[in-house]
């Protein structure tokens, strides 16, 4: 089987979130099930840098895609997994981020960026390869977030090639849907019979995940939890009629994590590697995570924070949970960046908190596994979380995931009630609602928790046990795969 996997970010190339986790881990996800999957990722610098330029071996060319050259560039992501780029330099051969520009605005052209991005891959998949004359077709684009959501809707109304290609789209976050003032409809090539209340008009313009989840054959997003939320109107963001409309099309299905990337034994980014047979290492992470944030050593409890600094995350809450925190005796290291409001906040915050409270306004891949191998808990405060990487990374790493009870977060975690911990197979501290008292509340169990040093080290290692690998993930997305291709 092959399929083709369209998205906006990819790590190692490109990433400014868990979708370039997911993106990355997929192919070789899918490869021990018989799935060869490609990815298409538009030609940002980054991007085309990793290709080695411009000089890379060129399968396709348009001469105007939605308008534009492009060309379309051959390569390999470094685990070996087939690459394709869109090389279309005037959409992506700039600065800035991959959505907005260096202040944080939004691309203006990102209607065309996206759209181009959905088109191109319809148009691979319709077999616009070619091999010794040959159409290299596909037989199912899988697609990620509004970004690519554009692909299933140009192989709907824009069937090219002979062959049915199926498509499947991926929500990996409701919240971001890609919506667009109606005139940009008129410049994307689809059929007029497109904009309707089943294609891909939405509240009088273009709504490109809209577009996506009506247009593919089938829907999943990254945890079953999400997939029931996401039926309501507090969830759904606008979308839930859709979803229940669509229901029968709908899976939920967990993320995994690349244990290639994130393995405490094997992290090239820790001084003192380990696993749950020497937790004991895991006090020099713990020493260097200290010195790294100018911490007093101590044994009480370090959280840490790595995260999008936005009120998804419930970071706003955090600023006022500071006093409780650090008066419960714990302290905080934070890894952020994002709402500039936040930011302030909590700069502010641990300016009042010397040696107690650290914080890196800034993205650092390395120190996010440092912080992951020396902090004793995670706190993931999200008001939603789709699926969640963090507190995964979290359970493996022995740093223990305090998480509200949404999403992906409820249904990896295992709460530290009596009865869980009576039947041993707890592995963190979950709580209701993304408030002072709550977050207070967990903050306050986490600290009596630690001071059990048994009982901790239990959670531990539970967590540590666990299986979140793309073992039965990979698997579950080839049993969708072959059901809609068969
Ligand atoms: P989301 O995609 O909603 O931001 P996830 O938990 O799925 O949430 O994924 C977040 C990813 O981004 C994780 O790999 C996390 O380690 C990483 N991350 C978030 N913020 C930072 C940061 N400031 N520096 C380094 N990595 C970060
Ligand atoms: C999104 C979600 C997050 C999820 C990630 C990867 O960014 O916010 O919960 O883990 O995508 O699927």
């Amino acid at each position: 089987m092959k399929v083709l996997s369209v998205a906006s970010e990819a790590v190692p190339l490109v990433k400014t979130g868990g979708l370039a986790d997911v993106v990355g881990a997929l192919p070789g996800a899918l490869a021990p099930h018989g799935v060869e999957m490609t990815t298409l990722l538009p030609g940002y610098p980054s991007v085309l840098a990793a290709l080695g330029g411009r000089r890379a071996k060129v399968l396709h060319t348009w001469d105007a895609l939605l308008g534009t050259p492009a060309r379309l560039l051959a390569g390999t992501l470094p685990d070996g997994h087939p690459l394709l780029v869109l090389d279309a330099p005037a959409l992506y051969a700039r600065e800035g981020a991959p959505y907005t520009d260096a202040a944080g605005i939004d691309w203006a052209d990102n209607w065309q960026r996206f759209a181009a991005l959905g088109k191109a891959a319809a148009d691979i998949a319709g077999g616009a390869i070619l091999k010794r004359g040959k159409p290299q077709g596909f037989d199912l684009v899988h697609a990620h977030d509004w970004q690519a959501a554009m692909a299933p809707a140009y192989l709907r109304y824009v069937p090219l090639g002979a062959a049915r290609c199926r498509s499947v789209i991926t929500i990996h976050n409701m919240a971001f849907q890609g919506w667009f003032a109606p005139e940009v409809f008129d410049r994307i090539e689809l059929p007029q019979s497109a904009w309707a209340l089943d294609g891909v008009e939405y509240h009088g313009g273009l709504g490109m995940l809209k577009a996506g989840l009506s247009s593919a054959d089938a829907i999943t997003t990254v945890s079953p939890t999400y997939a029931r939320e996401i039926r309501s109107s507090a969830f759904g963001m606008g979308l839930e009629g859709l979803i229940v409309e669509r229901g029968a099309a709908v899976h939920g299905i967990l993320n995994g994590i690349d244990a290639n990337v994130w393995n405490p034994a094997s992290d090239t980014a820790l001084a003192a590697p380990y696993s749950h047979r020497t937790l004991e290492k895991r006090r020099a992470g713990k020493r260097a995570l200290e010195a790294e944030f100018g911490l007093d050593e101590g044994d009480g409890p370090i959280f840490i924070v790595v995260s999008r600094l936005t009120w998804q995350k419930g970071m706003d809450v955090l600023p006022e949970v500071l006093d409780h925190l650090v008066g419960s005796g714990g302290r905080l290291a934070l890894l952020g960046s994002g709402d500039a409001a936040l930011e302030r906040a909590l700069i502010d915050g641990a300016a009042r908190y010397p040696g107690r409270i650290g914080i890196r306004i800034d993205y650092d891949e390395g120190l996010s596994h440092r912080m992951q191998a020396g902090g004793d808990a995670i706190l993931i405060p999200s008001r939603f979380e789709p699926c969640g990487l963090t507190q995964l990374y979290g359970l493996a790493y022995g740093c223990v995931p305090v998480v509200a009870r949404t999403g992906g977060l409820a249904d990896t975690v295992i709460d530290a009630n009596p009865a869980a911990l009576a039947a041993g197979c707890a592995t963190g501290i979950q709580f209701d609602g993304v408030n002072y008292d709550a977050l207070a509340a967990a903050i306050t169990r986490t600290v009596q928790l630690h001071a059990q040093p048994e009982i901790w080290e239990r959670i531990q290692k539970n967590g540590m046990k666990s299986d979140f690998s793309w073992e039965a993930s990979g698997k579950a997305y080839a049993d969708l795969y072959a059901t809609l291709t068969a």
